[in-house]
């Protein structure tokens, strides 16, 4: 393997400006076709870009929280430390009501008001600087957590191996590296060669849009295939493990993420092939026992029906389902490749060690 590494080129997703105190984020709904940055102001384009999925996938939702937390307490004009603290409070639940799964969201909100509680007697000027230190912190925190994630998930894999991924867990929707598609930009900079299968993902299509752009940008062999093509690609022998991220994953192990997931797992449960679920700890949530009590988001019909269409592919009166995520039991799971190392069955036993720092 050579050592010369190859530098993969990382879009910068999410970026708060000091000098001009601005939150700009790279417009996700655009890509692949337009690289277009905006700059989020009040507290109804935060909700929007979130919402809209302008800024998607659960770490990055977490980061872009946290800068739109900051950047609306500059707002708040109560003078008296409570009143400060009643209004960061209300605009940080109105963030978080933007989308319910991705735990990241209200993890990260919960940060930025601790940190408030905590500064709430130092002078206005100087809450505000601790608030944006935190804001950068969980940024800078997830790079170097993707990069952790990344090494680990490198360790279950080898040169040429043929891996399946869902959805996008790359660089847009974390920072850096990203989650599942870390292993494989770090071992591509390490002058490894992988062999991608990136599933379309209906209805959005996050990995046609987002997941072949940012492999392809970076150099790494990625094959586009449509979500009913993976149990193929599985009998063919071309894939040797399944990579994907997580928004919530609860204490037994059972995991959320995007919808189509968890048919993933079973057919690669039939195939023998390990499916790896990748975050980082801020998506365990120790306080959901089991993926039953997981929310699911449910979306509009029209994801399904017309969007991305020239004309509606279902008549009007038809009705759709139209869920965001699904959950994987954690039977079906291989390991939970974390910052802080590989967890295996049992999950309980293995998150729990995660917390306790004994992992
Ligand atoms: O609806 P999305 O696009 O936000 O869903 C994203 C996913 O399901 C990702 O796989 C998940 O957030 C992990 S991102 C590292």
């Amino acid at each position: 393997m050579s050592e010369q590494l190859k530098q993969v080129t990382h879009v910068e997703n999410i970026r708060y400006d000091k000098a001009k105190e601005e939150l700009i984020i790279i417009d996700q709904t655009l890509l692949p076709n337009e690289e277009r940055f905006i700059t989020l102001t009040t507290a109804e384009e935060m909700y929007d870009a979130i919402k809209l999925l302008r800024v998607r996938g659960a770490p990055a939702i977490g980061i872009c929280a946290a800068y739109s937390l900051y950047s609306l307490a500059r707002t708040i004009q109560e003078e008296t430390p409570e009143g400060f603290l009643n209004e960061l409070k209300k605009q940080a639940a109105y963030l978080n009501s933007s989308r319910p799964t991705a735990v990241n969201l209200s993890w990260a909100l919960g940060e930025m008001v601790k940190t408030a509680e905590t500064h709430l007697d130092l002078p206005r000027a100087d809450l505000l600087e601790a608030l944006y230190r935190k804001a950068v912190d969980i940024h800078e925190d997830d790079i170097a957590k993707c990069r952790a994630i990344s090494e680990y998930g490198l360790t279950l894999v080898k040169d040429g191996d043929g891996i399946l991924t869902h959805c996008n867990a790359g660089p847009l929707a974390t920072s850096r590296y990203g989650t599942a598609l870390g292993p494989i930009l770090l071992g591509t900079e390490k002058g490894m060669k992988f062999r991608v299968f990136s599933d379309e993902t209906r209805p959005l299509l996050q990995g046609a849009r987002l997941t072949s752009y940012e492999l392809h940008r970076a150099g790494v062999d990625v094959t586009l295939i449509c979500d009913n093509m993976a149990s193929i690609v599985m009998k063919n022998g071309w894939v040797q493990a399944c990579f994907v991220g997580c928004d919530r994953v609860a204490a037994n192990g059972d995991a959320a993420n995007k919808i189509g997931t968890s048919g993933v797992a079973i057919l690669a449960k039939h195939y023998g092939i390990p499916f790896y679920v990748l975050g980082p700890t801020s998506t365990i949530d120790m306080n959901c026992p089991d993926g039953d009590h997981i929310p699911i988001e449910k979306r509009d019909p029209d994801e399904i029906k017309t969007m991305w269409y020239e004309k509606p592919m279902a008549l009007p009166g038809i009705k759709c389902y139209n869920p965001a995520f699904d959950v994987t039991d954690h039977t079906l799971i291989a390991g939970i490749i974390t910052e802080k190392g590989i967890c295996r069955a049992p999950y309980t036993e293995s998150l729990t060690a995660l917390f306790d720092n004994k992992a």
